[in-house]
């Protein structure tokens, strides 16, 4: 992968968090804004055209010289489906087919469509359009992530990262039936609010203590996903998986600013999460 990559994270900083009252903006070099409109053909309007303007993120890695920049499309909602994927779609589609983002079930459900939008960091395709057409929407990658091109960043660390925590059951015991590994219910009740976690990365790219120290703090996604083992009965590592977060950096610097619960798209509390492993350190 000639991956040149854009270093987003050393632009402006911005929290990603919600409510999204500021604007997201990175202050790599200049940035240039162009104008681009649909030119969809227009068969039969029906309606007064409901016009808004969006504004994305795009550099190029095959442009490694040329600065990221912002380029403005105008889109008639009244021919665009709700959502912000809806939006990125049909400009893809209809007016820019270099525009490049990830997107796959449309639904809320495989993550790849997580970015930063009016600057909160969610997924475009759970993401309503505001039908304030006076207001312009912004729209750029997960921020202080490496960017492979317009709104895919790099999500090399991050997979790195949730390997490194054994994301699947570790049991010697065999199972007394030799059949399932059961679980009582109100065992299977502690796994709820964490194994709904898309691994969507909005809450770790939203954490300051991430942004800071990526390469050694494991963030709040893959913290959940490393409680979410912790926490299941099953599961006979529970010593070895909080002994290998027990130090100054895989787990202590979250600092609880709960920027990670409050953008979490899919209403999930990686920030309790990451206390109940601090609670299983101190009174295991
Ligand atoms: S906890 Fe929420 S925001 Fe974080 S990766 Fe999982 S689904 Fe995405
Ligand atoms: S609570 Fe912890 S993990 Fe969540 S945003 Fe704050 S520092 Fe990051
Ligand atoms: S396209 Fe799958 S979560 Fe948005």
């Amino acid at each position: 992968m000639a991956t040149t990559r854009a270093l987003a994270r050393l632009a402006t900083r911005q929290a990603a968090v919600r409510p999204a009252t500021s604007v997201f903006s990175r202050g790599l070099a200049s940035v240039v804004s162009e104008s681009k409109t649909s030119t969809t053909p227009d068969p039969a309007p029906s309606k007064e055209p409901k016009t808004k303007t969006f504004h994305i993120y795009r550099w190029n890695p095959d442009e490694p010289s040329s600065k990221p920049r912002m380029q403005s499309y105008t889109l008639d909602l009244n021919k665009t489906g709700p959502m912000m994927l809806d939006a990125l779609i049909r400009i893809k589609n209809e007016t820019d087919p270099t525009l490049t983002f990830r997107r796959s079930c449309r639904e809320g459900i495989c993550g790849s469509c997580a970015m930063n939008i009016d600057g909160v960091n969610t997924l475009a395709c759970l993401c309503r359009i505001p039908t304030d057409t006076t207001k312009e929407s912004r729209i750029y990658p997960l921020p202080h992530m490496y960017v492979v091109k317009d709104l895919v960043p790099d999500m090399t660390q991050f997979y790195k990262q949730y390997r490194s925590v054994k994301p699947y059951l570790q049991r010697d015991t065999p199972a007394p039936d030799g059949r399932e590994y059961r679980q009582s219910k109100a065992d299977r009740k502690k796994l709820d609010g964490l194994y709904e976690c898309i691994l969507c990365a909005c809450c770790s790219t939203s954490c300051p203590s991430y942004w800071w120290n990526q390469e050694e703090y494991l963030g709040p996604a893959v913290l959940l996903q490393s409680y979410r083992w912790i926490a299941d009965s099953r599961d006979e590592r529970k010593p070895e998986r909080l002994d290998a977060l027990n130090n100054s950096m895989s787990v202590y610097r979250c600092h609880t600013i709960l920027n990670c619960s409050r953008t979490c798209p899919k209403g999930l509390n990686p920030a309790l999460a990451i206390a109940e492993i601090k609670k299983n350190m101190a009174f295991t």
